[in-house]
């Protein structure tokens, strides 16, 4: 899986994870290493190439991240970005020097499309560029091959040792045709073939879990998410009946999803599973709690114990198996194991489960070659694709306290909300959908009769990161339907409404 490597030096610039993506999507596999990796290290893991990212300091800063001089000694191309360039010029003897204005932007850059590096370019394209330094005079045996009209020396390179810079970012999206930049580098510079594809990656990860666990014994949080339940499969497919999966089901899932998951992991895959059905537990530690906070805590520290409980039937195990994934590993520090990580927030998982070593088969994917590893693996597409869906469960959209009814109406509730917006198609252009069950009771008639009953709100918002969303602007026709199938089907909803608030303002949940 990894005999061709790219090796990302990260200088601390915010768009290393892309470069990463960037090169991952061109079919070579790359990985983000702290940029004062020892020149051993670099040895050992053998690059075809390495790629500088930019970062905030400045050369001549005090303290500024530098990496060691031999590197460009290594006879491995290096492609310099941004602040990796102007560190490649300083330690080579070139000079940096400071504009007096920040150039920001798609800017057009003059290039010499006879470089191996800008191949196949128009004399003239625009690259987002983003700066105050940059650098004055190249190095010896450095060769312009690019110019703005503020920056002299937008690109350089010295074909002979192949080290490359470029002042632009050819990894963000505004930089039009910036992957074919990143494509000239791998393919003309670095040889390489971009064999790596995410099948591989299953049967090779596999085939190492075999080697690694050999006849010792796992154990696995199952939790019906994307990460764990890929994690789950790829252990099992390695270490069949050693690896015991613990599912906490605290009766907060969706309508019908705990027995999806048993029926998933237990008759599909064979899978050893302890399916633990705590819902009377969680309620009724939750009786009368309506401050989200404290549901939340409830929820997290009850999840511990449950499965605490459950661990210490099993007794000692050899691995705990953990869900973690690439943007978890370079978010939690690189260079440093990862923080283990909490169970979807819920609260962190037990220090003391009696285990040995942690294994982490996803540590080195992002979220959407987890979901291409999980089709690869067999796990069904509802489940690869499923939406976010907070640890807490359904009881961060019960508004005020939570009774077993009011779950029951929120379950049902919610589950014809998503099934409308399946049948109409928008599942796939709405990022998260569901059901909220508020506290207000209000007047309806039903018939002759006078209603006083609950409100349902549906929220549905598109986003990419979380972070901000807007509402989505689902067609009038679609949620008449919901409401009027809400009302009918549900007991004791007399009144839907649509959640147009984006967020920021709001947040996503409710609660
Ligand atoms: P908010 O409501 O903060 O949600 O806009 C952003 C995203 O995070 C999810 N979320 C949670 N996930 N535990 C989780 O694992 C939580 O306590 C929690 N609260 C919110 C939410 O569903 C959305 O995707």
């Amino acid at each position: 899986m990894k005999n061709e490597l790219i090796l990302i030096l990260d200088f601390g610039g915010q768009y290393n994870q892309l470069i990463a993506r960037r090169v991952r999507e061109c079919n070579v596999y790359s990985e983000v290493v702290p940029y004062d990796i020892s020149i051993e290290k670099i040895k050992q893991k053998n690059p075809k190439g390495i790629i500088f990212t930019g970062g905030p300091a400045s050369v001549y800063g005090e303290g500024s991240p530098k990496c060691a001089k031999e590197i460009f000694e290594l006879g491995v191309p290096i492609l310099g970005i941004c602040y990796g360039m102007q560190l490649m010029t300083h330690i080579l003897g070139g000079t940096v020097a400071r504009a007096n204005k920040r150039e920001y932007g798609t800017i057009d850059v003059s290039i010499d499309n006879s470089s191996p590096l800008l191949q196949g370019f128009e004399k003239t394209n625009g690259f987002l560029m983003s700066h105050t330094d940059y650098v004055e005079t190249v190095p010896k045996g450095f060769k312009n091959i690019g110019f703005t009209e503020s920056c002299p020396n937008a690109a350089i390179q010295n074909t002979e040792k192949q080290l490359y810079g470029i002042q632009f970012h050819p990894e963000v999206n505004h930089s039009m045709n910036g992957l074919q930049v990143i494509k000239n580098f791998l393919f003309n510079i670095c040889n390489c073939t971009g064999d790596w594809i995410i099948a591989s990656f299953a049967q090779e990860s596999i085939q190492k879990l075999k080697e690694k666990i050999g006849d010792k014994k796992a154990l696995c949080a199952l939790s019906g998410g994307v990460d764990s339940s890929v994690a789950a499969v790829l252990l099992s497919k390695a270490i069949g009946k050693n690896l015991t999966c613990i599912f906490v089901d605290h009766g907060l899932l969706r309508k019908n999803e705990g027995d999806e998951v048993e029926e998933i992991f237990r008759n599909q895959f064979d899978i050893n599973l302890i399916r633990v059905n705590a819902k009377d537990r969680f309620l009724e530690k939750l009786a009368g709690i309506s401050d989200p906070e404290t549901k939340r805590k409830i929820i997290g520290e009850e999840f511990i114990r449950v499965f605490e409980e459950e661990a210490k039937k099993i007794g000692t195990v050899d691995f705990l198996v953990q869900g973690t994934i690439y943007p978890d590993v370079i978010e939690s520090g690189l260079g440093k194991s990862s923080v283990i990580k909490s169970h979807h927030n819920v609260g962190g998982l037990p220090d003391y489960v009696d285990f040995k070593e942690i294994v982490e088969p996803l540590r080195d994917l992002f979220k959407d070659e987890v979901r291409k590893t999980g089709l690869e693996l067999g796990i069904p597409e509802n489940l690869v694709y499923r939406q976010p869906f907070p640890g807490p469960g359904l009881a961060i959209r019960i508004i005020g306290d939570i009774t077993d009814d009011k779950l029951n109406i929120l379950k049902d509730a919610d589950s014809i909300f998503r099934e409308e917006i399946a049948k109409a198609g928008l599942h796939k252009n709405i990022n998260q959908y569901f059901a909220v069950l508020t506290n207000l009771k209000s007047v309806g008639v039903m018939g002759d009769e006078r209603t006083y009953d609950y409100t349902i709100a549906l929220r549905a918002v598109e986003t990419t990161d979380f972070m901000t969303g807007v509402w989505s602007k689902i067609p009038y026709e679609i949620l008449e339907k919901v409401s009027s199938r809400i009302v009918n089907e549900v007991k004791h909803v007399n009144r839907v409404v649509y959640d147009i608030t984006s967020k920021p303002p709001a947040t996503i949940e409710w609660e």
